[in-house]
């Protein structure tokens, strides 16, 4: 069954959307459903859906950081045009420009010339530095310190969602926080997933729901995380780095953010 059916699309967006083309669909996230529409004078959106409370609200904050981003920010980032919370139905649906190209996962899993991939490795580093480098955004620094809020929202999550993360590393990563850093704006699910490519050059960053004044170093660990295709050896690790800037983790806060934080979330 498709994620999204034309019909379910309520009337006030398609009342902004126009007549509709296609509807196709990328590789699905875990929290979302996502559909790119083509209208018949030739624009194109993506359109994301969530359902229940959780993924409602993440769907709200990555609106939210969108926005500021768009207005404050020239990272290559998706405009949303349209937000809509259909209390009723317990979803949310926002629509935002589509952003020519594929995933980062898909190019590298079609690239073969080993220099050009070298470079899409590189330029996953280099994006990251220009994100953690550009001034956070002030309505984003707000309440907590982002790894205490990280640490009660896992908690949370612990008690009452289905998280991998046990009670004993929970307890570990509250007992033994890593060396404090400075704080920069941080994506919050910097994945392959999340980059898209576009003629052999990064096009756009999206899934912000994470996006937050936070520490840098939890988004270059999820970056580097061993997957198919990628950062299988320490070539990638170095080469991304080297984009990047500078090694910013030591591999001790590589485990506490991947084995441990990232558990419960
Ligand atoms: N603005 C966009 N432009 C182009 N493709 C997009 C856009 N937003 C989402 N996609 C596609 O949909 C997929 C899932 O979207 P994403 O926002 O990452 O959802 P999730 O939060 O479920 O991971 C992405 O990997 C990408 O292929
Ligand atoms: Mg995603």
């Amino acid at each position: 069954m498709s994620p999204i059916t034309l019909n379910e699309i309520p009337d006030e967006l398609k009342e902004f959307i126009g007549d509709i083309k296609s509807l196709t669909f990328p590789r699905q996230g875990w929290t979302s459903d996502v559909g790119i529409l083509e209208t018949t004078s030739g624009a194109f959106y993506a359109l994301k859906r969530t359902k229940e409370t959780l993924y409602n609200t993440w769907l709200e904050k990555e609106v939210d950081v969108l926005h500021t981003l768009c207005t404050e920010t020239k990272l290559p980032v998706p405009q949303v045009r349209k937000f809509l919370a259909e209390s009723s139905k317990n979803q949310s649906w926002a629509l935002m420009d589509f952003l020519d190209g594929e995933t980062l996962r898909t190019a590298l899993f079609n690239e073969t010339n080993l220099e050009k991939r070298r470079e899409l490795i590189y330029n996953f580093g280099q994006i990251l530095g220009e994100i953690h480098s550009t001034p956070c955004p002030g309505s984003l620094k707000h309440g907590e310190p982002w790894l205490d809020n990280m640490l009660l929202k896992a908690e949370y999550n612990f008690k009452c969602h289905n998280v991998d993360g046990t009670r004993d590393i929970l307890d570990s990563i509250k007992a033994n926080k890593p060396d404090k850093f400075k704080q920069t704006l941080i994506h919050g699910d910097y994945t392959i997933d999340n980059v898209l490519v576009h003629n052999g050059v990064i096009s756009g960053v999206i899934d912000w729901s994470g996006g937050a004044y936070g520490d840098p170093r939890y988004d270059t660990a999820l970056a580097v995380r061993p997957k198919p295709y990628a950062f299988q050896n320490e070539e990638d690790n170095t080469l991304f780095f080297k984009g990047y800037g500078s090694r910013i983790i030591t591999n001790s806060d590589y485990d506490y953010f991947v084995n441990g934080l990232y558990e419960f979330f």
